[in-house]
C-alpha cells in the first residue's frame, strides 16, 4: 500500500545500522544459509526468554506446524483452540489432518476461555493450543491443569510475562513466535519455537530441514521433513533486532500509554485490557472495539480519508469461508468472539509512533465516530 504524504501507517519496523551491518557481514561471509548465525540467534533468543531451547524456523506458521507434530497431533485428532486469532493457528492443526475445536474467548483478555476450553475436551483431544492474542498472556496455569500437551501460539507475544514471572514461551511447552514485519521483532519473515524439551528441539531441528538427523550425512534423511529453515541473513537481522528489543518494546508500551490517555473519554469505545494479576502484555497492536452502533467499514474508510491507516483485526476464524465450508461452522457458535471480532479495529501502532500522531488518530476517531 502506498502512503500519502501525511498518512500514518499501521505498522513500521525499526531497522538501522546494526541490521545493515549484520546483513553485509553475512553476505561477505558467503554462507547465506545453514551457517553460524542460526544457532547464534537461537541461543540468544532462548537466553533472553530464560528457556532451555529455541529452534529458528521460516515463519510462525511453520513453527506452529512443527510444534504440533512434535506434540504428536495427527490424523483425526482434535486440538482445542481459540477462534479469535490469525488463521494460521487453526490452519496448522488442519495441516496434520486434525480438527481445530474452537471454544469461546474471555471478554476481558480476548484469549481462549479456560472453562470453555475444558468443556470442549473429548477423548480425541490430543492438545490444547492457546493463543496469546495481541500480546496478552493466556491463562497457562489453567490450561496446564487440563493435563494435556500444550502448544502455545506466542506469535504476537514477544516480551509478555505471566503473573508468576515466567516469560511467555518459557514454561517448557512448545511455543511458536513470529517475526513478520509488523511484529515486536522482525526478520522480514521468520519464526522461532521455544521448548524446555531437548527431544522436541532435536525433532524440530530435523523436520525443518527435510528430516535430516544431525549426525547424518548430506542428503540422508531418516524422517519426513519440510524446508522450514530460517536463513543466515534473516538470523543475522534477528540477532541485531534482539539487541534493540528492550527499546522497541518500551516504545510500543509508551505508544500504548499515549493512546490510552488520548482515547479514554470516547464514549462506548473499548480499549485493550490493562495488565492484571501480574500478567504483563508484550505490546504488539493497539486494537479498539468500536461502539456497537457503528459501521466499522465506513469508520475505516473515513479514517483513511483523514490519512490514517486502520484495519479490521481480527475476523473470527470459524466464520471464514474455508472453515464454514469444511467444518460447517455458523454464526452464533461463539458469541463473545463474534461480538469482539465484528467491532475490532487496529490503529497505527509502532515503537516510534509520536505523540502528535497519536493525537491526530484520536482526533480523527472522535470526529468519525461523532463523539
Ligand atoms: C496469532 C498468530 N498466529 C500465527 C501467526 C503466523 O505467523 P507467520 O505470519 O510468521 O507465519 C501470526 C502472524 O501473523 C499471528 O499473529
Amino acid at each position: 500500500m502506498t502512503l500519502g504524504v501525511d498518512e500514518i501507517p499501521l505498522a513500521r519496523p525499526v531497522l538501522g545500522e546494526a541490521e545493515e551491518a549484520a546483513v553485509v557481514a553475512v553476505l561477505r561471509s558467503g554462507q547465506l544459509s545453514l551457517g553460524p548465525c542460526v544457532p547464534a540467534f537461537e541461543e540468544a533468543f532462548a537466553a533472553r526468554l530464560g528457556v532451555a531451547h529455541a529452534c529458528a524456523v521460516s515463519s510462525g506458521t511453520a513453527g506452529l506446524h512443527l510444534a504440533l507434530r512434535a506434540a504428536g497431533v495427527t490424523d483425526g485428532d482434535e486440538v482445542v483452540t481459540s477462534p479469535f486469532s490469525f488463521v494460521a493457528s487453526a490452519n496448522a492443526v488442519v495441516f496434520e489432518r486434525a480438527r481445530p475445536v474452537f471454544a469461546d474467548i474471555d471478554a476481558r483478555t480476548l484469549n481462549l476461555d479456560p472453562a470453555a476450553a475444558a468443556a470442549a475436551v473429548t477423548e480425541r483431544t490430543t492438545a490444547v493450543l492457546p493463543v496469546h492474542i495481541f500480546g496478552y498472556p493466556a491463562d497457562l496455569p489453567a490450561f496446564e491443569r487440563l493435563g494435556l500437551p500444550i502448544v502455545e501460539d506466542a506469535c504476537e507475544a514477544l516480551g509478555a510475562v505471566h503473573g508468576d514471572g515466567v516469560a511467555v514461551g518459557a514454561r517448557g511447552h512448545s511455543a511458536a513466535f513470529g517475526f513478520y514485519a509488523n511484529k515486536q521483532l522482525t526478520t522480514g519473515e521468520g519464526g522461532m519455537v521455544t521448548t524446555g524439551d531437548a527431544a522436541v528441539k532435536a525433532r524440530i531441528d530435523s523436520e525443518r530441514n527435510q528430516g535430516r538427523a544431525p549426525d547424518m550425512g548430506w542428503l540422508d534423511h531418516d524422517r519426513l521433513g519440510f524446508n522450514y529453515r530460517l536463513s543466515d541473513i534473516a538470523s543475522a537481522i534477528g540477532l541485531a533486532q534482539l539487541g534493540r528489543l528492550d527499546a522497541m518494546l518500551a516504545g510500543r508500551a509508551r505508544a500504548a500509554a499515549l493512546y490510552r490517555a488520548a482515547l479514554a473519554d470516547i464514549e462506548g469505545l473499548g480499549l485493550p485490557c490493562e495488565d492484571a494479576g501480574g500478567d504483563r502484555r508484550g505490546w504488539f497492536v493497539f486494537v479498539v472495539q468500536l461502539p456497537r452502533d457503528t459501521d466499522r467499514d465506513e469508520t475505516i474508510r473515513a479514517l483513511r480519508a483523514l490519512g490514517i491507516q486502520s484495519k479490521p483485526y481480527l475476523p473470527a476464524i470459524h466464520l471464514m469461508t474455508y472453515y464454514r465450508e469444511v467444518f460447517g461452522h455458523r454464526p452464533g457458535e461463539f458469541p463473545v468472539c463474534e461480538d469482539v471480532a465484528a467491532r475490532s479495529v487496529a490503529l497505527p501502532f509502532f515503537p516510534e509512533l509520536r505523540e502528535g500522531q497519536v493525537a491526530r488518530v484520536a482526533a480523527a476517531l472522535r470526529e468519525v465516530l461523532g463523539r
